[in-house]
């Protein structure tokens, strides 16, 4: 059994900027003032996600399917990143189940806790499980990294 589990740890961290939405697990978070400044939409928890699963493939990561500098990238909704990655992987490995997903997003303003279970259903959904699978905490830098926005993830998974 153990040799057919698979752990994958993804990170992923942006500079916040005015006149962007911030967007997180897809989800657009509607009081914040700054969004995350990036070439695609700047989604952290999605981008560390798919690097998580990317990971536990040893297939590397996010920035070699899709080069920051493609433009057709630009503004890019990162769920459609993750779902394409998830067939690329899942049309190069064997089958394999996702057991659980754990998030982190370190965030100073705002807070965040009103969101956690609309992201968890949007990340369950994509992902094909259900929301008890994904789990979701969110920590300030305690104004160390006022300007950034970070997402670090695990998934655990099987072969089937
Ligand atoms: O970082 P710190 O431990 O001070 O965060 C305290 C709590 O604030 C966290 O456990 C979390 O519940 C909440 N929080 C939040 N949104 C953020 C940051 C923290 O809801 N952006
Ligand atoms: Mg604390």
């Amino acid at each position: 059994m153990i040799d057919k589990l698979r752990i994958g740890l993804g990170e992923d961290a942006h500079a916040l900027g005015l006149g962007r939405p911030l967007v997180i697990g897809n989800i657009v978070i509607a009081e914040a003032e700054r969004g995350a400044l990036a070439h695609s939409d700047g989604d952290v928890l999605l981008h560390a996600l798919a690097d998580a699963l990317l990971s536990a493939f040893a297939m590397g990561d996010i920035g070699h399917y899709f080069p920051p500098s493609d433009p057709a990238f630009k503004d890019k909704d990162s769920s459609e990143i993750l779902l394409h990655l998830l067939g690329l992987i899942r049309s190069v490995s064997a089958a394999f189940r996702i057991h659980n997903v754990s998030a982190v997003v370190t965030l100073d303003k705002p807070k965040l806790g009103k969101y956690r279970d609309l992201i968890r259903e949007r990340v369950a959904a994509l992902l094909g499980i259900e929301p008890a699978q994904v789990g979701l905490t969110f920590k300030t830098s305690e104004g160390l990294a006022l300007g950034h926005i970070q997402a670090r993830v695990s998934v655990l998974l099987s072969l089937l």
